[in-house]
């Protein structure tokens, strides 16, 4: 008869249960990795869809999106310091967060008020594709608002300065301040304003006040209200990503040879 008061007996009694535990535990997790990664690139695909105005009503089931997504989207990755495209990346799995976490391929961003800390060497840009051309472009963007990290993406026209659109995936917001930059009818104040000035420099900012007359106002949308801080940090996340740390490098050379 075995003594189950006995230390021994309960320290293996604990062991066995742990390891089997442990074992379906990390067995589920490596078969659901797959499945994980799947859905993360369909999550990417739904979003850039979603900006570039692509994504039916509704949303569409897996496949339907992967067909929309393939047979519009151009997905690239560049060198974010050149702007230059590089080869020998598997496009569809370069995940450009990994990428900024991993010391070999990040470096650290310099100060920015979208207090970005690291930014990937590489990043993946979309380019929205129509009859053999290019319709609209597709960039990652991400910034600090009041109380966390919103990460988006930001649709330009073919002129590379009008903007098609803006949309937000993940952030951490107030629900009703911050929070509204989910909103559609804030979403809707952003198609034809433009990203640059007729320098070329990046004008475009959310600011306190009715900009709703979007020829008057081409540089200007309209804050949130009473979320001045999640609005400056919109602003501040579009001032660096089309910015020379940015994407700005890439967009000279898209225009370059959209001339
Ligand atoms: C509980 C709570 C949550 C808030 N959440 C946000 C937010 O998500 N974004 C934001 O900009 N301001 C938020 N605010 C308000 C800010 O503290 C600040 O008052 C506001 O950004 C100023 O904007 P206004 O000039 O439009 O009033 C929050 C305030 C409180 C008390």
């Amino acid at each position: 008869m075995v003594d189950k008061t006995k230390t021994g007996y309960i320290v293996g009694f604990a062991a066995a249960v742990c390891g089997v535990f442990g074992a379906v535990v990390s067995i589920a997790a490596v078969q659901l990795k797959p499945q994980q990664v799947e859905n993360k690139v369909l999550d990417q695909q739904k979003q850039v869809l979603s900006v570039a105005n692509l994504l039916p009503e509704g949303g569409g089931d897996k496949a339907a999106i992967k067909q929309l997504f393939d047979s519009n989207i151009k997905a690239e990755v560049i060198e974010l310091h050149s702007g230059k495209p590089v080869d020998g990346v598997d496009v569809a799995t370069f995940d450009q967060q990994k990428a900024k976490k991993d010391p070999a391929s990040s470096a650290p961003a310099p100060t920015n008020n979208a207090k970005i800390q690291r930014l990937p060497k590489q990043a993946k840009v979309f380019q929205v594709m129509k009859d053999g051309k290019v319709d609209a472009i597709v960039l990652p963007i991400e910034g600090y608002g009041l109380w966390s990290t919103l990460y988006g993406f930001l649709a330009l026209e073919a002129d590379g300065t009008t903007i098609k659109g803006i949309t937000y995936y993940e952030h951490g917001e107030t629900p009703g301040l911050g929070g509204e930059v989910d909103n559609p009818l804030w979403k809707a104040k952003w198609p034809g304003r433009k990203a640059f000035d007729d320098q070329g420099k990046v004008a475009i900012a959310v600011a306190k006040g009715d900009f709703s007359d979007k020829a008057a106002h081409p540089y200007k949308v309209d804050a949130l209200s009473g979320a001045t801080i999640t609005s400056n940090g919109v602003t501040n996340m579009l001032q660096f990503w089309l910015g020379e740390h940015g994407f700005g490098p890439y967009l000279a050379e898209y225009k370059k040879g959209h001339k």
